[in-house]
């Protein structure tokens, strides 16, 4: 198969490449904004035709969240209409969409996991931007399947791992917030089942969505204080509630997904998130 990943800089895109870099089945081109920008019609379209894209993984993302409460056109010119675009020039190829959401397209409001069909109710503008773009997918005649996650990280990019080992260094405290509850997913955990997804690509007609984080819940506190302990720091974390860390959008208090729908769909088993967050803190220990 010919395989377009698109925002392929980004945390998942990286954790992409370095899975293509070993990968002899599959054809992959990896561009971000400066080789294919999603949010060009014209170019999009000529991409699919010029390397005859058989399934396109959408990496690309307006992931800003706070800033997006400033910006909802823009956010919602990459999240939504851009990935329709992309499925409109799948549809012309016959090509499969495996787009990639979020948990923030919830209320936050739960009290056990969100399965795949929970209504959408996003309480912030980057939210309503994923939430319009599954919209747009699910109503569209391409083959799509969409993947939601939370609380993304890898070793490569910006994320809440990086970010605290990097305060945890400076600091001798620090204070988190223990009152959002979600599930941390190491993004190698996330690409390998992506690519499973296309391995199994058959041409069939598809229109799925599908829950994936690493197992167990946590919060921010309890993710930060391992960090720390796993990464060696003696930075102490103080637990606060989210009242006392204004930030612009709202964040979900409560965004665990359950994952029964693609663990028995793939037959797969998905790592603790403390197992993988070894693994992350190893690779860039190492
Ligand atoms: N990060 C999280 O915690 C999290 C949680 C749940 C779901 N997700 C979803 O998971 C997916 C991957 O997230 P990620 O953390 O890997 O994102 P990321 O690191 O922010 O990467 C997104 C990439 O897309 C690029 N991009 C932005 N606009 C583009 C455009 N118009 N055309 C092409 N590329 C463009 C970005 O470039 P610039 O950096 O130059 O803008 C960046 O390289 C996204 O769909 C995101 O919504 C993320």
């Amino acid at each position: 198969m010919n395989i377009l990943v698109t925002g392929s800089r980004g945390q998942l895109g990286y954790e992409l490449q370095k899975i293509a870099s070993t990968d002899r089945l599959h054809q992959w081109y990896f561009t971000d904004v400066a080789e294919l920008d999603i949010t060009k019609r014209d170019a999009v379209q000529g991409f699919f035709q010029a390397y005859d894209i058989d399934i396109c993984i959408n990496c690309a993302a307006y992931t800003a969240v706070d800033k997006a409460e400033d910006e909802p056109e823009l956010a919602h010119l990459i999240n939504a209409t851009a990935p329709s675009m992309l499925a409109d020039a799948a549809l012309l190829n016959k090509a499969l969409l495996i787009h990639v959401s979020t948990d923030y397209v919830f209320d936050g409001l739960n009290h056990k996991p969100y399965t795949e069909n929970h209504p959408l109710a996003p309480a912030s503008a980057y939210g309503r931007s994923k939430a319009d773009g599954e919209r747009l997918l699910d109503a569209h005649g391409a083959n799509t399947i969409i993947i939601r996650t939370s609380w993304l990280y890898s070793a490569h990019g910006l994320n809440f791992v990086k970010t605290m080992l990097r305060l945890g260094s400076e600091r001798p405290e620090l204070n988190v917030v223990y009152d959002q509850v979600g599930t941390p997913t190491w993004a190698a955990d996330l690409a390998r089942v992506i690519v499973i997804f296309a391995d199994k690509y058959d041409r069939n007609p598809v229109k799925e969505i599908y829950h994936f984080s690493n197992e167990g819940v946590t919060s921010w506190y309890d993710f930060a204080a391992q960090i720390m302990e796993l990464g060696g720091l003696s930075c102490k974390v103080n637990p606060i509630p989210s009242s006392a860390w204004p930030a612009k959008a709202t964040r979900p208090f409560y965004s665990v997904l359950a994952k029964e729908k693609i663990k028995s769909r793939l037959g797969i088993s998905i790592p603790h998130w403390k197992s993988s967050l070894i693994k992350c803190l190893e690779e860039l220990n190492g």
